[in-house]
């Protein structure tokens, strides 16, 4: 297609794993023939790119995203596959790019301009620019390695960015500069878009991200995992994020914690859904219950059980029980939670449950984490809870 500024075509980028462990990796080489340290950063990425579109791509650390920005930038090139770029592309604007330390701001701009070609005579005429869009003017005679990572950045944006480039590419960057650097540089992107400049921006920074991208690509160990309209790309993101922590929280305190005097022990909780199914994925706003059973050691007179969900990140979302509700427990082994239109947000969460007489911290049994589960969302909002909410026109 005409308008196709940059293609990946089956790109795969291996890298040599650190060479620090020489010795280390001489024996495991020798004990371990055929096992090398070959790494492959990314795997089989393909992906267009037209003309003026803004696209962000996402992922955990170490996913791979800058090293799709480098082979875009021609710093790296593939492996396997190739890239082509048509189009004049700025500097890679990443976190102390480009930059030397001891040369003050006004040589830096001007080191810097030359090496991306221009004229001397051009460059005299953006200066001003540059330095204003920096906010840079009372620093411009100071050592660049006196100057802040926000300070920094915002040099490497203002030259990129005043240059006109064709296709901009940006690594990480707004969340060093202040607020207000933020809303100048959404300001600027949203006139780079006018003008039909194509930017490829990758940032942690979801919310700012999805304002301005139409198109998202989500990279999990060096492939696509997700890309089109940011609305359905972050959901996943989300998910897959947690559910790495998941992984993280029962690996590394895999063992489920439990203590108690015994009187009575919880044997099994578990979640259904509208058709009595257990299930471990839930959707936001659809009701579920939560089935207790358990089992009476001794006869005791009051028994109370309560259910604490947080979310793997750590976040404690509710704790709910039948001390506070009062409502007593008269059945024999077994009764229900019921949850309505549950308002948790898209994530992974777990849950603890106790059991306990009259003092909650003096419990019969208290098990955690007892279980886990997954929500699903709809709903395009953020943090922990979806709120119930409509917008009106006064
Ligand atoms: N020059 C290199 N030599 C060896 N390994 C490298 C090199 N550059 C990157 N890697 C490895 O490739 C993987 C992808 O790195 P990359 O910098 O692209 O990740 P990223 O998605 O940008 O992560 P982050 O969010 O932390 O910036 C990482 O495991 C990294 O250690
Ligand atoms: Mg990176």
């Amino acid at each position: 297609m005409q308008d196709t500024v940059i293609s990946f075509n089956n790109v795969s980028k291996k890298f040599k794993k650190g060479q620090r462990y020489y010795l280390k990796q001489a024996l495991l080489d020798f004990f371990r023939p055929g096992v090398n340290d070959d790494f492959w950063a990314l795997r089989n990425v393909s992906f267009k790119v037209q003309k003026g579109e803004a696209i962000g791509i996402i992922g955990a650390n170490g996913s791979g995203k800058s090293t799709i920005l480098k082979l875009i930038a021609g710093v790296l090139t593939p492996t396997k596959g190739n890239v082509v770029v048509n189009g004049r592309i700025g500097p890679l604007i990443e976190l102390g790019a480009g930059f030397h330390p001891e040369l003050s701001g006004r040589d830096n701009i001007y080191l810097n301009g030359t090496i991306l070609g221009l004229p001397k005579k051009e460059l005299e005429r953006k200066f001003e620019d540059i330095v204003d869009f920096a906010e840079l003017s009372d620093f411009i005679d100071t050592p660049v390695k006196h100057y802040s990572s926000g300070m920094q950045v915002r040099l490497g944006f203002s030259i990129a960015t005043q240059i006109n480039p064709e296709i901009l590419i940006i690594d990480e960057v707004l969340s060093v500069g202040d607020a207000s650097f933020q809303n100048k540089c959404l300001s600027l992107f949203g006139e780079f878009k006018k003008r039909g400049i194509t930017i490829i921006i990758v940032s942690h920074q979801i919310n700012l991200i999805e304002q301005f991208c139409q198109r998202l690509i989500l990279v999990e160990k060096g492939k696509i995992e997700a890309m089109g309209n940011p609305r359905d790309v972050i959901p996943v993101y989300f998910s897959s994020v947690s559910q790495g922590q998941v992984k993280d929280l029962i690996n590394k305190k895999g063992n489920v914690k439990r203590f108690g005097s015994g009187e009575v022990r919880i044997e099994k909780v578990e979640i259904l859904d509208d058709s009595n199914k257990v299930v471990t994925t839930f959707e936001t706003g659809k009701n579920y219950k939560i089935r207790f059973r358990f089992k009476k050691n001794k006869d005791i007179d009051i028994l109370n059980i309560g259910i604490g969900v947080y979310k793997t990140t750590g976040e404690y979302c509710f704790g709910l029980n039948t001390q506070y509700d009062h409502f007593k427990v008269t059945s024999k082994n077994s009764f229900e939670l019921l949850l309505k239109n549950i308002p948790l947000n898209a994530g992974e969460y777990y849950y603890n449950v106790v059991c306990f007489g009259q003092l909650e911290t003096k419990p019969y049994d208290w098990v955690g984490p007892s279980g886990r589960f997954v929500v699903s969302s709809q709903f395009l909002q953020r943090g922990l809870t979806v709120v119930n909410h409509s917008w009106v026109n006064n």
